[in-house]
This record gives C-alpha cells, structure tokens and sequence, in this order.
C-alpha cells in the first residue's frame, strides 16, 4: 500500500492514471475535469476558433500536460531510430553563478530566459534547433559482466535570436511521474527537515539538505519538493511554473501572454490569449485550481510480489548496501493538510526529498536556489517497477540517460558512492535480487 489508502492495485497503462482510491466521491468530477485539462491540446491564438483553448505559446516544448508526462508517467529522450524531436524534456538554461536570498532560483539568461524551446507559434520564428549526442561508456563488474552507459549532451544547432551568454549551460530535464504528488506536499516539513545532515555530522558520507524556495501564492521561503532539484515548493506552483514556461500560457503566477525575454520583439507582439472569461489569463484560476486538484490526486500503485523470496532478500540488500540513507522509505502524512483523504496516510516513497551531490558524471551547471550543478533531490522510487508498462520504455535520472535500473544505479557517485559501490560489490545473484526489489515496487 505504497500509497496508503490512495493506492490502486492496477498493473496495467492506467497504473500511473487513477484517482486517489479514497478520494471522495463527490470531488471525482474535478479530478475528471482536471483531467481533461491535462490533456487537452492548447491552440495559438493567433489562428484558433476556439476561445477555451487558445493560448498557446508563443515559445513551447509541447502542447498538453500530457504530451510530457505521457500517461502520467516519465518522458524520454529522442528515439534515435526514428529521428524524434525531443517532445517529453526541456533544455534549462542559466548561469553556474548561484544568486543568494533572492526569489529567482537562478541567473537566467538576458536573451532566452530559463528554458529553451524548440517550438513556437506561426508568426514568432522558435529559439533553438537542438539535438542530443551521446557519449557511450563500459562499467565492468569483477565477474566480466559489461554494461554500456551511455550520456546525452546538448548540441545548439542553431539560435534564432542570437548568442546565449557566454557563460550560460544547459541541462536536459525528463517530464517526471506524477503520482502521489499530494502525498509528498502533505509531509510535514519538520519530517523532511529532521533527515538533513548538512556537515555530515554522522559520517557516513552522506549529507542532504533540503532546497530553499521561494512560495509566490505564500511570499516566503520554503522548502523545494518538487522538480529534479526540489526547485518548486508546491504542486500549484510547479503546475502554474509548467502552463507558463513549458506550453506559454498565462496565469495568475504569470500573467504575460507571451513567455519571452525583452528582445525577443515578434514573440511580444504576438496575438494574446488573454481573456476577460478567464479572469484576464489564458488559464483561469479555476482551471489553474483543477489542474492541480488532478496532479495532486493521481494514487500510487501498489507494491507486487513483496512475499517472493528474491524481493525479500533484494530489500535486504537495499538496506544493507545504504540505499535507505537517501531513499527513505516510510512516512506518515500530517493530520491537517488541506485534502482530507491525503491527511494521516502512511506512505513508502523511498525518498528524503533532500538534495545530495550525485557526482561530477550526473552534473549539471545550472544551479537552482540552494541545488548545485552537482546535486539532485532523491527521486521517489513508489511505482518505478510499472516504468515500461505505462510508457513502454524505460528512461530515469533528470535527463533520461538511463535506460534499466541497473544503469541508474550505476550513475550514483558523489555522496552515493559507497554504495553505489557496494552494489558493484554484489555477486550476480544478489544484484538481480536488489533489481527484483526495486522492480516490486
Ligand atoms: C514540455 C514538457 C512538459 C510539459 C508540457 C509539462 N511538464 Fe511537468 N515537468 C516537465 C519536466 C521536464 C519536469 C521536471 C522539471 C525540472 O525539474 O527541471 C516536470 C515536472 C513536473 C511536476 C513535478 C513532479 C515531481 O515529482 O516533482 C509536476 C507536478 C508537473 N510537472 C506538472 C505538470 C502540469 C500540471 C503540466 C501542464 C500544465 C505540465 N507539467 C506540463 C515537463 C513538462
Ligand atoms: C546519496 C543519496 C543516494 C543514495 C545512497 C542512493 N541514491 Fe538513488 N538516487 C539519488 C538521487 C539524488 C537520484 C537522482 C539523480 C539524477 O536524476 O541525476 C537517484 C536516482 C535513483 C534512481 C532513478 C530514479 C528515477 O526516477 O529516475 C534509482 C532507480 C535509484 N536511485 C536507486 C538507488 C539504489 C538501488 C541505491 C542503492 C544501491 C541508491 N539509489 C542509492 C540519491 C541516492
């Protein structure tokens, strides 16, 4: 019951998709509503018949929620067989330099902004042309067993509205799974917090630190739990922070129809979609609501096979080899968050929801508030084992590179090393097992 009492028990392309089990019956119709909202393709202003839909970009990565989280689970990398467009990622871009106190959670850069698209609407000529290459590489365990690893780079091919900054980097980021979202916001912060190790006081290698925030609906800081770098305090801001700078679609967090940089003159003076019926945005408060209702009532599909011998003893393993230090596995839920059904749950994400530093091979150089180039929040592994039934394919870490669990793990460095070597470490059985529990899950 990974996800306490929202956990569903299906095995199938739906696993990632169901409304939280518990969910109150009469408050079905707006995850169904903010369903649709997820999936529906927004259109350009410009030439769209369709008030409600219009809105689209100028500058976009895609035209639906669910054209990145395909099925409520993760993106992907371009298929190279097929000389795909990178449609389920997006290129951050910004400077290595962090910025302190401030709410910008990081240097942007002056002419492109935070991210890079390669889409735009029909009258604004689009940012970038990008394509991925990769640089492939063997890890052999002691028993001759070879795996190849393989790591994506951007290439620019071409910039429409000039040169990026000299110093500014890009980092590719995979659509993420959406499920048991509100879950994760209805941890107690203090639960969270009491995990961190900032000086490694402990010695084990091991530190963590949550990331430091900036709520706009609050004005405060708060702790990051969403996002690769926990950049995003909550599931409303990720949700507003996605409308606007992944599809170009105003909101009450951003209220510019067009998502562009000062210079960027036909994209600010593209038709607006803006409208009086929704309350001046493109996306209406209550749309913006509904939406988020839905990504925050998605359940968890329930862990398999937990009384097999070999997923017994992989936990075993996950335990003895440290996996625990970063993937923590159990929490319970405060009694008085906002969603009734999400309160008092008790939950097995296996994360600390804390930034570490993964390790030079995993880095990146854009920083985002308090997360190095280096560090990356511990993903939850609740449903990973269900990756290739729901996108028929596997693809994990922020930029999609690998493409088994067993790659995955053989990315962990930095403060993840030791046990990363430790799984190295295992004989072939034993590692298979670790797999079978992961795969459980
Ligand atoms: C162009 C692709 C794309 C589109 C469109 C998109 N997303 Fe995302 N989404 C991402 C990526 C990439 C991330 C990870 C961002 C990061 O960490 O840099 C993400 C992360 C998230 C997260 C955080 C999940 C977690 O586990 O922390 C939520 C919630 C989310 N998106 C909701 C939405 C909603 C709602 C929409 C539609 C309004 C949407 N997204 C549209 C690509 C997309
Ligand atoms: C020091 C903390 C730490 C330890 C220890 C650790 N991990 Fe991780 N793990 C992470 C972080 C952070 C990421 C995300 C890295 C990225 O996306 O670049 C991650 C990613 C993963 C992923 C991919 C998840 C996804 O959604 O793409 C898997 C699977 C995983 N870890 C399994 C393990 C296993 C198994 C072990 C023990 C052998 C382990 N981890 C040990 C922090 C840790």
């Amino acid at each position: 019951m990974s996800g306490g009492k929202t956990t569903n028990f299906v095995k199938n392309k739906n696993s990632y998709s169901l409304p939280a089990r518990n969910l109150d019956k009469n408050l079905r119709i707006n995850f169904l509503v903010g369903n649709s909202l997820f999936r529906r393709i927004w259109e350009d202003a410009a030439i769209s018949e369709n008030i409600a839909k219009d809105g689209l970009g100028p500058f976009f990565s895609s035209t639906s929620c669910d054209g990145c989280h395909i099925s409520d689970g993760r993106g992907h990398l371009p298929i190279l067989e097929i000389d795909e467009d990178l449609i389920s990622a997006v290129i951050q871009i910004g400077q290595p330099t962090k910025i302190e106190n401030t709410n910008e959670k990081n240097h942007n850069d002056s002419t492109y902004g935070g991210q890079l698209s390669e889409f735009s609407t029909e009258d604004v000529l689009e940012e970038a042309q990008i394509s991925i290459q990769y640089e492939f590489m063997n890890v052999a365990y002691d028993d001759g067993t070879i795996v190849q690893l393989k790591k994506p780079k951007v290439i620019i091919d071409k910039l429409n509205y000039g040169d990026l900054e000299p110093n500014t980097s890009s980092s590719i980021r995979i659509a993420q799974v959406m499920i048991g979202l509100g879950l994760i916001e209805n941890i107690a912060e203090e639960d969270i917090l009491k995990l961190q190790d900032i000086d490694d006081s402990n010695s084990d290698g091991i530190s963590g630190k949550a990331n430091v925030t900036w709520d706009m609906q609050e004005s405060k800081f708060k702790i990051g739990r969403f996002g690769w770098k926990a950049s995003q305090p909550t599931v409303l801001q990720q949700t507003a922070d996605a409308f606007y700078h992944d599809m170009g679609l105003s909101n009450k967090f951003y209220p510019n129809a067009s998502n562009c940089t000062e210079t960027q003159f036909d994209c600010n003076n593209s038709v607006s979609g803006n409208s009086e019926i929704y309350d001046n945005f493109e996306v209406s408060n209550d749309q913006l609501d509904l939406v988020t209702f839905y990504s925050s009532q998605l359940g968890v599909p329930a862990a398999r096979n937990q009384k097999k011998a070999d997923v017994i003893a992989g936990k075993k393993i996950f335990y003895e080899v440290g996996c625990n230090s970063c993937h923590v596995e159990r929490y319970i839920t405060r009694s008085d968050g906002p969603f009734e059904n999400l309160n008092n749950q008790i939950i097995s994400p296996y994360s600390d929801f804390l930034l570490h530093d993964m390790g030079d091979g995993l880095s990146d150089q854009v920083p985002e508030f308090e997360a190095e180039g280096n560090e990356w929040r511990t993903p939850p592994l609740w449903g990973i084992g269900l990756t290739k039934i729901v996108s028929g394919r596997e693809s994990y870490l922020h930029d999609g590179r690998a493409e088994s669990l067993e790659e995955a793990i053989l990315w962990h460095g930095g403060e993840s090393i030791e046990s990363k070597n430790k799984f190295k470490n295992l004989d072939i059985n034993q590692r298979n097992q670790l797999l079978k529990f992961i795969s459980s899950l």
